[in-house]
């Protein structure tokens, strides 16, 4: 099928990360079924929250945040560069496809990038390991240099608008696609999880590659229940 076709969308979510190390959300033993992600209204609410948001963020880059690339990121890699993927629309936050050799701009982060930090009035970009600094020396969440407000992880938090952008990017792309490839990702998050429908709908053929059944198994043109990095590791002999 990715022989056959014209432009690939590559869509995924934090199963294609999981044999680089980075767990995922919703399988079983993930952390984030312990300790769920501070929503942005909380976030938004008091100091105390933010503090507590940047160690658990901490915490987690200290575990998950010297990952490198797999299979499923090199193989989605090979299609862009082969010209066969005009980009690849993600929900992870993780910068492993840029890692893999995807130039950023053709990398949709539908939920943000975990990787730096940003001001939420002026936009401002703040490089984490300072806010960790001045985090961990002053014991206080740090504020924008440039203006004084809010710092927060660039990352969409539950609550908080998806990325104008990204969103209206993802929706061209989705259109634009004759074969959509889905990877890692439950499908239950929206809006997220309608790209991949949206591309259906508009007459593209739909691939689910994932662990688990999915919402839009039913609806789609093939469904691989089998290991991310297996499957798609071959796809560079297809280019
Ligand atoms: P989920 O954790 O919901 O789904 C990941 C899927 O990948 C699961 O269905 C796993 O079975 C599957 N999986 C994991 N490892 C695999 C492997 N090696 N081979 C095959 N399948 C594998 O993650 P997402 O769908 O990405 O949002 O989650 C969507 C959003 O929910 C995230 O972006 C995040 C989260 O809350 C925000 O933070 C806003
Ligand atoms: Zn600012």
């Amino acid at each position: 099928m990715v022989a056959g076709s014209r432009a690939v969308l590559g869509f995924t979510g934090a199963g294609i990360s999981t044999e680089c190390g980075v767990p995922d959300f919703r399988s079983p033993g993930s952390p984030w079924r312990v300790n769920s992600p501070i929503p942005f209204d909380l976030f938004m609410a008091s100091e105390e929250a933010r503090c507590e948001a940047w160690r658990r963020k901490f915490a987690m880059d200290d575990l998950y945040g010297h990952a490198t690339p797999g299979r499923g990121h090199r193989a989605l890699a090979g299609l862009v560069a082969a010209g066969r993927m005009p980009a690849i629309v993600t929900q992870n936050i993780d910068g492993l496809h840029q890692a893999a050799g995807v130039p950023a701009d053709k990398v949709v982060e539908l939920h943000g990038n975990g990787t730096y930090a940003t001001c939420l009035d002026c936009g401002t970009r703040h490089e984490l390991a300072d806010v960790r600094w001045r985090f961990e020396a002053s014991g206080r969440a740090p504020t924008c240099r440039s203006c004084g407000g809010v710092v927060k992880s660039a990352t969409v938090s539950f609550g908080q608008a998806m990325p104008e952008q990204a969103m209206r990017r993802a929706t061209r792309l989705a259109l634009a696609c004759d074969l959509v490839v889905a990877v890692g990702s439950s499908l239950v998050v929206h809006p997220a999880a309608e790209f991949p429908l949206l591309a259906k709908r508009n007459g593209a053929r739909l691939v689910i590659v994932n662990a688990e059944p999915t919402p839009l198994d039913g609806v789609a043109d093939l469904v691989i229940n089998a290991d991310i990095g297996t499957v798609l590791a071959p796809l560079s002999a297809v280019v």
